[in-house]
């Protein structure tokens, strides 16, 4: 096979986060920590997974980084936008994901990590206060603000390239409107501030203005629209989104299509969580649970078909619910109770607690997409990275294609992908 031309991964990567909350303060911390060799990537694809070439019998079997050009962790660079927090010290202080003794090794380097002022507004984060907020009045000059800030980030640091991962709050929920529907329509509402245009919006127009990667770990709108598609393909920038797959719905991502391949049925799945961190705090709103139970109750559909199977998953009950619980901080801990039949349809029950970390779940996910995202851009990948559905709760497609929720299926994508840009044959485990 012929393989993709990837520029090379010379120079900087600036990696920038709106939002430096608990996620970008604990990827920030553990980038920083592996570099300094006092801790291991765990969690992260890019850095521990291998990957299989051709036959088995070869026995080719590199690191996915020794495989495609990623940039090295020593090669980046972090900046970040956040209404509230001041520096990622005092961001992962706040958030109280990682110890003390992780973050006094590292503490001058996050504490050089200052945030910008950020495009804020509470009327979509209600339960936030945003005090570090960009004074320029109307959406369209706080684009340009934005667009001035990732020139000054990537001179001052003389970054070679850069990539945005959203970190920011859940915003509330959104459906599209007349000014998503084309580019024009878009830059039209700019100007005239229409209020269906989101913060998390006017970042991402600045990024694909400023032809910088963007992906969405939020289950907000953000990139769903057809006008902000249209920008990323004109401008040839990879998009990726949304909602970073962790916690329960990795769980059931990873549970259901054990259950459909063995033709098990499912009659309901309760789910729910207890939070206490600032995610929490804002998703006990409930227009930003919203935008965030969208997100989660999607992935079962898709992966059980029931038009296809009507008598195994035609009529589950699905619920999810997430409590704020102040005393359990970042540490969640999700209760699913499922109801499976079997044979002759007699019922069974599955308990699953999962006592996780959120951030500490989410934080490789932001550095591999990252670097993935920064790959693409190299291999002159345009548009939405379906091959990045691995890392989503809610995976954007290219046009109206159904998503793939199914864990394997998206892992299998993923490999596939960076085998054929390295002109590897892709592996269907067909043969030997
Ligand atoms: N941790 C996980 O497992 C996980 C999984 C999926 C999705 N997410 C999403 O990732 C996001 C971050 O989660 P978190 O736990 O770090 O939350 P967090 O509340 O600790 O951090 C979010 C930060 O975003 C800032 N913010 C809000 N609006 C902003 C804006 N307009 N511009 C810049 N910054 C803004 C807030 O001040 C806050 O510091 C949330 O949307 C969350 O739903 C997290």
């Amino acid at each position: 096979m012929t393989s993709t031309p990837i520029a090379p991964a010379t120079g900087r990567l600036g990696v920038l986060t709106p939002g430096l909350g608990a996620v970008a303060s604990t990827f920030i911390a553990g980038v920083l920590s592996i570099r300094n060799g006092l801790s291991a990537p765990i969690g992260s694809l890019t850095q521990m997974a291998h990957i299989r070439l051709g036959a088995r019998a070869e026995g080719r079997n590199p690191l996915i980084s020794d495989f495609v050009p990623l940039a090295s962790l020593d090669d980046l660079v972090f900046g970040a936008w956040d209404p509230i927090s001041p520096n990622a010290l005092e961001a992962a202080r706040t958030a109280g994901v990682l110890e003390e003794a992780d973050l006094g090794p590292i503490s001058a380097e996050l504490e050089g990590v200052v945030a910008m002022d950020a495009v804020f507004d509470s009327e979509w984060v209600k339960r936030l206060d945003g005090r570090r907020v960009k004074t320029a009045r109307g959406k369209l000059a706080q684009a340009q603000a934005l667009i001035d800030d990732i020139e000054r980030f990537r001179t001052e640091n003389e970054c070679d390239r850069l990539v945005m991962v959203w970190c920011g709050s859940t915003e509330a929920y959104q459906e599209p409107a007349d000014c998503h529907m084309s580019l024009e329509a878009f830059e039209e509402g700019l100007k005239r501030d229409d209020v269906n245009i989101a913060p998390s919006q006017i970042y991402l127009y600045a990024a694909l203005m400023s032809d910088v990667p963007f992906a969405n770990g939020a289950p907000n709108l953000t990139c769903d629209v057809p006008a902000l598609v249209e920008l990323a393909g004109q401008r040839g920038v990879p998009l990726a989104g949304k909602d970073f797959k962790t916690g329960q719905t990795l769980m059931k991502t990873i549970l259901t299509p054990g259950f459909k391949a063995r033709m098990l049925g499912i009659d309901g799945w309760y789910s729910t969580n207890i939070l206490g961190n600032r995610d929490g705090e804002v998703l006990d709103d409930p227009e930003n649970f919203k935008t965030k139970e969208v997100s989660k109750l999607g992935v079962l559909d898709t992966i059980l078909q029931p038009e296809v199977y009507p008598e195994l998953y035609g009529d589950i009950d699905h619920v999810v619910r997430i409590n704020y619980y102040p005393p359990r901080g970042d540490n969640k801990e999700g209760w699913d109770n499922i109801d499976i039949s079997g044979w002759l349809g007699y019922p069974m029950q599955i308990k699953i607690n999962f006592l996780c970390r959120d951030s500490i779940l989410a934080a490789p996910i932001v550095l591999d997409l990252a670097l993935f995202m920064d790959l693409a851009a190299r291999a002159r990948g345009s548009g939405v990275q379906e091959w990045l559905s691995f890392y989503f709760k809610s995976p954007e497609t290219a046009g109206d294609l159904p998503a793939e929720h199914d864990l394997f299926i998206q892992q299998t994508k993923l490999k596939n992908t960076l085998r054929v840009w390295m002109g590897e044959e892709p592996i269907t485990h067909s043969e030997a």
